[in-house]
């Protein structure tokens, strides 16, 4: 089986891209024209091995299907019973229909549609269609449609949702942030958590407005689409609320709090003393855990049962960075930060996290962005442990 390839078919005249079989997984298919990232394959592969730990018979939706890559990994790697793909761009459905032709030899039903997502979902509620997978791969910001994809998912269901809006979440855009997230988005070093977690804020908003609960599955981000799995729960967990809430940075010393909105309080003093500048304070956001090691160990255990080559090395790496990093503490520094605030470098990571836990602190290696650890101890303290270790 090929990892991810692509390879000329055809003969003479037949190799401008969009004619190229491209291999990924079990499927084999055409790219088309239209937009298709391979760099994205990990987010494929970990979108796959989740739903193969989902209960069967399994129903997805992919809404926003492009060439139909993802509803026919689903269907054959998955064991997806049903694959209802659809894309806006009516000019992607005879590619897509071509595409997903081996899903009838797997006895996987197949339903194609050219709709908005929108429309889509909007028929789904008059119908009554709830799925066991929503894939919501969405250009731009999702937020307008994440109520109604909560409601096309069963209890336990799962939505996989994608963001490609970088800049409101990272406090590059604040007005956006504020327009599309209903969140303060602020300059943090831990932007792409940051991003993570307004936007699993957002769905929690959603689930809880519906009576709902969510729990995220996974979370990730390369950059420049930012990823979260969310469990759709029939009732939240008890205190749910109490998740969401705010982050606070200090530019001028680096130390950073946290507080949930249900118990709202006065920040305590930064490092800074009277010449502090203000603090730069994000959110409503989430401020729970960022990956379920249960899934992620079943995700884990079904990559290690795959064929040779279905499951990308990236894709494993990151399964077992996501695995070692809950996501908590949700206080986040990049080692490089530490290093300019000591002047000399930063020490080594793991000598610091053994000298932080030794304190009795939690303290690990993000598993979001690289060359960051998370901890629970106050800056100040850091700063001295690391100082030490320099010396
Ligand atoms: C990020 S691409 C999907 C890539 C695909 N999931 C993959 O893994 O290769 C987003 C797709 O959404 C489609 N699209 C954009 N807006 C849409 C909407 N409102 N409803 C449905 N599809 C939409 C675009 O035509 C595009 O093919
Ligand atoms: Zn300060």
């Amino acid at each position: 089986m090929a990892d991810t390839a692509a390879q000329t078919e055809g003969g003479a005249g037949q190799n401008r891209p969009q004619d190229l079989h491209y291999c990924e997984g079990l499927a084999r298919l055409r790219l088309g024209g239209g937009f298709f990232r391979p760099q994205s394959r990990p987010s494929r592969d970990l979108g796959v091995l989740l739903a193969r730990c989902r209960p069967q018979p399994l129903e997805v939706l992919d809404l926003m299907a492009g060439c139909g890559i993802r509803g026919l990994r689903y269907g054959l790697e998955a064991g997806a019973s049903a694959v209802w793909l659809n894309d806006a761009d009516g000019d992607r459905l005879p590619l897509m229909q071509a595409n997903l032709a081996p899903l009838a030899d797997a006895g996987c039903a197949v339903r194609t549609t050219a709709l908005t997502a929108q429309k889509l979902l909007a028929e789904c509620l008059l119908q009554e269609r709830r799925f066991g997978v929503v894939d919501l791969d969405a250009f731009g910001c999702p937020t307008p449609l994440v109520a109604a994809a909560l409601e096309a998912l069963q209890f336990g269901g799962v939505l996989y949702l994608a963001s490609t809006d970088g800049r409101s979440p990272t406090g590059h855009d604040r007005a956006a942030a504020l327009r599309s997230l209903g969140a303060a988005a602020r300059a943090h070093p831990a932007s792409w958590e940051l991003a993570l977690r307004l936007q699993i804020g957002v769905v929690a908003r959603a689930a809880w407005a519906l009576g709902r609960g969510v729990r995220p599955l996974f979370s990730f981000s390369e950059g420049r689409t930012f990823r979260v799995a969310l469990e759709l729960q029939r009732r939240a967990d008890p205190q749910q609320e109490r998740l969401l809430g705010l982050l606070a940075h200090c530019h001028g010393c680096g130390e950073q709090f946290s507080q949930g909105l249900w118990k709202l309080r006065q920040w305590p003093a930064c490092g800074c003393g009277a010449q502090a500048p203000p603090l730069a304070i994000s959110g409503p956001l989430w401020l729970g855990p960022l990956q379920h090691a249960p899934t992620l160990e079943a995700m884990a255990e079904r990559a290690a049962a795959a064929p040779p080559g279905a499951v990308a090395p990236a894709s494993l790496r990151l399964l077992r960075r996501l695995l070692a990093d809950p996501g908590l503490p949700e206080r986040c520094w990049p080692m490089a930060e530490l290093g300019r605030r000591l002047g000399g470098g930063p020490p080594a990571t793991e000598a610091l996290l053994a000298a932080l836990r030794a304190e009795g602190f939690t303290a690990l290696r993000s598993g979001v962005m690289d060359g960051q650890f998370r901890c629970n101890a106050p800056w100040s303290r850091v700063l001295e442990l690391a100082a030490a270790l320099n010396r």
